[in-house]
């Protein structure tokens, strides 16, 4: 059975480039593998956080992965602060990380960017993640495409630490789906489609309802050619709605083509807030009900226990290999 980890950081307005690129694969790669999926509020606070908010959106992550599906009685669900390993092994992979392609980090540099001076965390922020994946001895790590470097990093501290100090650390693999792995934002689909972006518009929250989900469609950026036609290059807009709706259906991007040939813009879009619609009712629904409920906090509870139960064994390698303690 192999190991699957990966996480969520609590920023709120989780969306569907979230659940498409990684939180569907979630509930999918359930059944047939140890799963282990957190809430990483830890890295959350790389960018200013209010305490109050922060601890609701931990809940509403924690209620979203149960809403979609994760079943708690096959996947562990917990809070990254809660399991300290993470803190932990994060300096001890620090210490094997270089400067130079921690500096090489597209997300740093985004983030980074125009700032006279960034914090530390958002610089050694791939390493915590690291640290996430190889606490677990993790093979797969489910996540969009924009991840791709930070587990290329990953691999590399793995191999390089594996090299120096004995074989320590799984090498795990990404997985990333064909469509949905990137998901753009609805009113520039050069740019993906992100919780922190200013307009609403650009995204659709994964608890959004019929009326939010048909006025961002609607008012979705796409071309003057009106031709329902897949080219990501020339048609950006377009393409990413197509592949929204062939990551909703059981549609391919072909089929969706013909079905529209002839059509304009409009029905197309009309047809895909249904479509939308549809599949993010149940979630929905389903998150009313367990976002308040003791349930959640016993998941959480008995998801950090069983966490900490396998990092602890994890770092008692980890400070055996590396000399660390005295050996008591
Ligand atoms: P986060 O919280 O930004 O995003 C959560 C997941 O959603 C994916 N994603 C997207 N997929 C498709 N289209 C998009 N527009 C889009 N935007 C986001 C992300 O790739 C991610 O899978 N660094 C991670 C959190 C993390 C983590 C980990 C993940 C921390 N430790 C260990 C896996 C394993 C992040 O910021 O995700």
């Amino acid at each position: 059975m192999k190991r699957v980890f990966s996480g969520v950081q609590p920023t709120g307005n989780i969306h569907i480039g979230n659940y498409l690129g990684a939180l569907r694969q979630f509930v999918e790669l359930q059944n047939d593998n140890e799963c282990i999926y957190c809430i990483v509020d830890m890295h959350s606070i790389t960018v200013p956080q209010q305490p109050q908010e922060l601890r609701q959106h931990i809940l509403d992550v924690a209620a979203l992965y149960l809403a979609i599906g994760v079943d708690p009685k096959k996947a562990t669900v917990f809070v990254q602060s809660d399991v300290p390993g993470h803190a932990e092994l994060s300096w001890v992979l620090t210490c094997s990380a270089y400067t130079g392609e921690l500096s090489r980090m597209t997300q740093f540099k985004d983030k980074s960017k125009g700032r006279e001076s960034a914090p530390a965390g958002l610089f050694t922020y791939p390493v915590l993640m690291a640290a996430d994946i190889l606490l677990y001895d993790t093979h797969v790590v489910p996540v969009g495409n924009d991840q791709k470097q930070h587990i290329e990093l990953c691999r590399d501290l793995a191999i390089r630490i594996n090299n120096k100090y004995g074989e320590t650390f799984v090498v795990p693999e990404g997985r990333f789906l064909k469509e949905g792995a990137r998901i753009m934002a609805l009113d520039e689909p050069t740019r993906k489609m992100s919780k922190s972006a200013e307009n609403p518009l650009s995204r659709i929250s994964l608890l959004d309802d019929e009326s939010k989900i048909k006025k961002a469609i609607m008012k979705s950026t796409t071309d003057s050619e009106g031709e329902v036609r897949f080219d990501i290059e020339n048609k950006p807009g377009i393409s990413n709605l197509m592949n929204i709706y062939s990551s909703f259906s059981s549609l391919s991007i072909e089929d969706i083509q013909k079905k529209y040939q002839g059509c304009g813009y409009g029905d197309f879009k009309k047809d895909l807030v249904q479509v939308t619609a549809e599949a993010l009712r149940p979630i929905r629904e389903q998150y009313e009900e367990i976002r308040h409920s003791q349930e959640l906090i016993d998941v959480l509870k008995e998801g950090a226990e069983k966490a900490n139960d396998i990092s602890e064994k994890t770092m008692l390698r980890v400070k055996e290999r590396f000399g660390l303690g005295f050996g008591k």
